[in-house]
């Protein structure tokens, strides 16, 4: 784990509600990172948000990070309003992310602003030859995040509850979570993410989510994030996630 300064490039508007920030490291080189893994952002000029926020990586290359931050309060609303050149501090790489040794059929599921880990490690199973599907959630076509950029990357399905955008209902309502699939991989709102487990226990498919527990420290040491596993107890989920195997959550 590093703590670097990065500056924005990029401030990307998707609709009132969400933006991705494009950052450069100000010096040093970008640490290697694993899709799923998640950095904490220090929000510039916030008295508010004395701690730390938590983001998941959306992309990083060797000249580049990416975070795409919905608007949920204080902290998000600024960093989604930042202009560019803002210099931000953020801590990074931070926890475990999903397996990248998978066999198979595998899906990929994102609801909302959950879609954000599952770009590069989408990247990561192509560059692996493996080849994925993308099932992607919101609540209407205009909250659908980077469309392009998951078509680009393999094939690509939409649910939206307003019916505003191909299948009309809830992701886990998605016909494509029952096919032939050995290995899913989620984020996003924890119903969501709780339905698709229910669905992958169901039909015995691997299954990963990540989880978003509010967190403090981000590092393990404050105990704020913990979740109660079946094979260890209380585990912090900065530190022993954010992914989990379903298998390992007390999730009925
Ligand atoms: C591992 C991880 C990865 C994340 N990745 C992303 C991401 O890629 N993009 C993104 O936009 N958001 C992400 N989040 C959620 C994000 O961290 C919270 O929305 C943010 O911390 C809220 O801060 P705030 O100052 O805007 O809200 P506050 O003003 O502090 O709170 C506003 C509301 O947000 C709720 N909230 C606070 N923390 C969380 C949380 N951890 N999860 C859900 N609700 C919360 C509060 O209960 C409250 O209702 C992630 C969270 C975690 C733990
Ligand atoms: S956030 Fe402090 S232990 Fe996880």
């Amino acid at each position: 784990m590093t703590v670097m300064d990065f500056m924005v490039k990029e401030n990307v508007r998707h609709g009132d509600n969400h933006a991705l920030l494009r950052l450069s490291p100000m010096k040093g080189k970008m640490p290697e990172v694993m899709p799923g893994q998640f950095v904490q952002v220090d929000v510039p000029g916030c008295r508010e948000t004395f701690l730390r926020r938590p983001i998941s990586i959306n992309y990083a290359d060797q000249r580049e990070l990416w975070l795409l931050i919905r608007r949920s309060g204080v902290g998000t609303n600024k960093l989604c309003d930042l202009p560019q050149g803002t210099i931000l501090n953020i801590m990074l790489p931070l926890g475990r992310g999903f397996t990248l040794d998978v066999s198979g059929n595998v899906l990929l599921v994102g609801g909302g602003v959950g879609v954000a880990p599952l770009l590069m490690l989408g990247k990561r199973f192509v560059a692996r030859g493996i080849d994925v599907k993308f099932l992607l959630g919101a609540r209407t076509s205009s909250e659908v995040l980077q469309l392009d950029l998951f078509r680009q990357t393999g094939e690509t399905h939409v649910a939206t509850d307003d019916g505003s955008l191909c299948h009309h209902g809830l992701v886990s309502t998605h016909p494509l979570l029952q096919t032939d699939i050995q290995h899913i991989a989620c984020c996003g709102p924890l119903p969501m993410m709780k339905a698709v487990a229910a669905i992958a226990r169901e039909r015995g498919i691997n299954c990963e989510v990540s989880l978003e527990n509010r967190m403090a420290c981000g590092v393990g040491a404050c105990l704020c994030c913990v979740e109660d596993t079946l094979d260890e107890g209380n585990v912090c989920v900065c530190k022993q996630g954010p992914v989990f195997n379903i298998e390992r959550l007390k999730w009925t």
